[in-house]
């Protein structure tokens, strides 16, 4: 099993690019399956989860081609299978976005459940309660879901909590549904915006992505499209954090700043120097910085996959940080690993004490748990003293193109052990 050596301590300097969003570039591949056809999505990251994708989607029947390193065709043929095998979802949860496009244009899809995860249960129930309003029948057996409609009928939606996913498959079922749809308390991400934006070059009619109402007015085809994926905001904060904790000096390029202020504006509170164009994020080095808490929310908040990094940097903090953790009920298992370094953090349910203490960590073997823990474990090991192994970074792969690549081009003292 692979995993990554640190030897700690380098300071980071130089430009390095952000990848396309993995988290947009998911929805947008299912979303594929709305038309026959060939689509093109450009920017699309070289990661785990994109080929758990591509698999599925060959599962059922379309071919996927990478035409270049970034650029991918799918090619959704009149008629495919409309069942995600357990085989697949169970490697990656983002595989129920598969019923939203299928129910929507066949009128029946099945999928497994994906079950618990390690950050937590993570139900479907908003996602089937959505495909319900617009008219569809739900039926649980032996772990399956299957949801069937003769016609979908726009419909008035109102989630019970923000989600993401959730807002992205009612979406999808929703955008031939004869009528109007009506999206309430929607997820505000941008990967919601992005998913719109191609449904609408599709020729969906869609308004209010990026609001929490969000307007389909139901059509009766669909074409295939072409679409280029947006920056993936939470490498971009990654490699941000990384700067900021080695203490060096980077910029970020090919992101969109306004995708994580949330982020930008605590690193300014812990005392950070950062310059920010449309599309370029610069942090300068700091011999040392202040703590800082906060909250994770829905986006425009704080998000919660980048948690578990900034917890990274406020071990190194001057002063104690308060790091209280909303949308997931367990993601904090990186806490244990950042304490093997030496951390002094104290998680109580959804808060997590830490006292920082800077130049304390010493690196040490730690075990990567999910996928935002993994990229904490590694931005400690920038700033450990001596030698830190990151085990299980196949969580890592998921969602972070070449990461120990990237941070080496900026003089880390970093490599991949098979
Ligand atoms: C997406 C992101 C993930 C991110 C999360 C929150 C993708 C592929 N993944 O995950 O990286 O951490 O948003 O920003 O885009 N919930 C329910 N019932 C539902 C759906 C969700 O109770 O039917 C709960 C979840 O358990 C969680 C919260 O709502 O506590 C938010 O989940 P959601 O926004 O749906 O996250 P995902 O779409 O799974």
């Amino acid at each position: 099993m692979d995993k990554i050596v640190i030897q700690g301590g380098a300071q980071l300097s130089g430009e390095v690019n952000v990848s396309g969003a993995k988290n947009s570039a998911l929805p947008l591949m299912f979303a594929t399956l709305l038309c026959e056809g060939r689509h093109t999505l450009r920017n699309v990251p070289q990661l785990k989860d994109i080929d758990s994708t591509a698999t599925l989607l060959e599962h059922l029947g379309c071919k996927v081609a990478r035409i270049d390193g970034r650029t991918v065709s799918i090619d959704v043929p009149a008629r495919v299978l409309s069942n995600a095998p357990y085989e697949i979802v169970r490697k990656m949860r983002a595989s129920v976005l598969c019923l939203g496009p299928l129910l929507a244009r066949y009128g029946e899809a099945q999928a497994s459940l994906p079950g618990g995860c390690a950050i937590g249960t993570r139900p479907i129930d908003q996602h089937l309660d959505g495909f319900k309003n617009l008219g569809a029948e739900v039926e649980l057996t032996e772990g399956i879901v299957n949801v069937r409609a003769k016609s979908l009928v726009g419909s008035r939606i109102v989630f019970d909590g923000v989600t993401v996913g959730g807002t992205e498959n009612v979406l999808m079922a929703s955008v031939y549904a004869s009528g109007e749809t009506i999206i309430e308390n929607a997820a505000k991400e941008p990967e919601i915006v992005d998913l719109a934006d191609f449904l609408n070059k599709m020729g969906a009619r869609i308004i209010g992505a990026g609001t929490s109402i969000i307007r389909v007015q139901g059509v009766t085809k669909l074409y295939p499209a072409e679409h280029t994926v947006i920056p993936d905001r939470i490498e971009a904060s990654t490699l941000i954090i990384a700067g900021a904790i080695s203490k060096g000096h980077v910029v970020v390029k090919n992101c969109v700043p306004d995708h994580f202020d949330a982020l930008t504006s605590k690193l300014k509170e812990c005392g950070f120097k950062i310059q920010s164009d449309n599309q370029t994020v610069e942090i300068q080095a700091l011999k040392e910085w202040r703590s800082s808490d906060i909250t994770t929310a829905p986006f425009p908040g704080f998000a919660t996959d980048c948690q578990a990094q900034f917890m990274a940097l406020m071990t190194q903090a001057i002063g104690t940080s308060v790091i209280s953790e909303t949308i997931f009920e367990n993601r904090f298992m990186h806490v244990p690993e950042l304490s093997r370094l030496g951390a002094d953090i104290t998680p109580r349910s959804r808060v997590a004490i830490v006292r920082g203490t800077p130049g304390k960590l010493k690196g040490a073997p730690v075990m990567a748990t999910d996928l935002r823990a993994s990229a904490s474990l590694v931005l400690a090991g920038l700033c450990a003293s001596g030698e830190t192994t990151v085990n299980r970074i196949y969580h890592l792969d998921r969602g972070y193109e070449k990461l120990e690549e990237k941070l080496a081009a900026l003089g880390a003292r970093i490599k991949r052990l098979q």
